[in-house]
């Protein structure tokens, strides 16, 4: 991951809500004045549903560096998707004797049960851009993913006005999904009322898997007669899996397919022209952000947030960042700019005198 990005990203966009000292430490436990022993750095338990997509290992590295730089240790756990093994590894973090866990859900519902058994040890916990549902989190740390699923839809919608349309959604298990869908919807559905677009197919990838998209596009194609303008996929993943399904019908790079992440093959997909666009989320802005949250709460300070969002049980007080859309005329002032992916590796596969001006990139970068 190149170095610098975080902090060039982080400049301007962020407005500071959390107060931090120098020193991330913990007070002492009660008893222990020994004259020896200094107070102990905040320990920070990280507890990853996955880290299968390229972004994620991009939060943790992210996630792990800030905090360091604000004096904090991280253990690090990746469930693999697993709800139990997740569980038992964020139990596990607690009787480690984390001071806060930080956990990017499976299954929002499930994890809930963490949070309850974290309260009762007094260990606060932040949802990382998944939301917790029916349980008492400090803290809800994430984009705006409705607005996520408008972009989406947005995009496809001003250039396939007409036609029929194939939803491909992420795992249901996912708050985020969810979110996703209904921002999707409120775009399409006027459309669908006015009857100028139809949905043919609706389907969730289990997992946010690309061969559940895959079978699921096939199947929508079969079905509709591969007459279809657009896919709304709701992530680099499972747009893959829809590019893939078109290019078994010759249909790649004439249908219209939404994207999700940035990631490096969605990315080479927007340069090839077989997927239209992806929604770009800075992860450095999420990953610091969580970082001195973590640290603040286990210093027992006080979060100043202005979000809330409700997860069935609380308002939880959340910090919502921006996502940006991102095709293939955008991508060197942004993507580049940013140093989230090189040059080199997004138009590997274009021929150079196709890509943009060097000129151009070089001021850009
Ligand atoms: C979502 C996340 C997306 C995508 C997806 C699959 O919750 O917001 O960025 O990565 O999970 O992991």
């Amino acid at each position: 991951m190149p170095n610098g990005i975080g902090l060039r990203l982080l400049t301007g966009t962020i407005t500071a809500v959390i107060v931090l000292s120098t020193l991330s430490c913990t007070k002492e436990p009660a008893g222990n004045t020994g004259a020896t022993a200094g107070p102990r750095p905040i320990r920070i338990g990280l507890s990853l549903d996955t880290l299968k997509e390229e972004r994620w290992q991009r939060d943790r590295d992210l996630f792990v560096q800030y905090a360091k730089e604000l004096g904090a240790e991280v253990v690090v756990q990746a469930a693999n998707g697993d709800d139990r093994v997740q569980m038992q590894q964020a139990e596990n973090l607690l009787t480690q004797g984390v001071d806060v866990l930080v956990v990017v859900p499976h299954n929002g519902e499930v994890m809930g049960s963490i949070v309850d058994a974290a309260k009762g040890q007094n260990v606060p916990v932040i949802a990382y851009d998944r939301l917790i549902r029916n349980s008492e989190p400090a803290l809800y740390v994430s984009f705006d993913n409705e607005k996520v699923g408008e972009l989406q839809a947005r995009y496809l919608l001003e250039r396939a006005p007409k036609g029929n349309y194939v939803l491909i959604g992420g795992a249901p298990t996912d708050n985020n999904a969810l979110l996703f869908r209904k921002g999707q919807m409120n775009v399409l559905q006027p459309a669908v009322d006015q009857g100028s677009i139809k949905i043919v197919s609706d389907q969730w990838a289990k997992d946010w898997l690309a061969s559940e998209a895959l079978r699921a596009t096939e199947n929508a194609l079969t079905q509709a007669n591969n007459d279809v303008v657009a896919i709304v996929a709701s992530n680099d993943a499972t747009a893959g899996g829809s590019v893939q399904a078109l290019e078994g019908q010759k249909l790649a790079g004439k249908v219209l397919v939404s994207g999700q992440d940035a990631d490096l093959g969605g990315l080479q997909r927007i340069v090839a022209g077989t997927q239209s666009m992806t929604v770009y989320k800075p992860i450095a802005q999420l990953a610091r952000r969580a970082a001195e949250a973590a640290v603040a709460l286990g210093r027992h300070e006080k979060l100043e947030t202005t979000s809330k969002v409700n997860n069935g049980k609380i308002d939880v007080p959340s910090i919502l960042l921006e996502p940006i859309v991102v095709n293939k005329d955008n991508i060197v002032q942004t993507i580049v700019k940013d140093g989230y992916h090189k040059m080199d590796d997004i138009y590997r596969n274009v021929p150079r005198e196709q890509w943009p001006s060097t000129e151009k990139t070089k001021a850009q970068q």
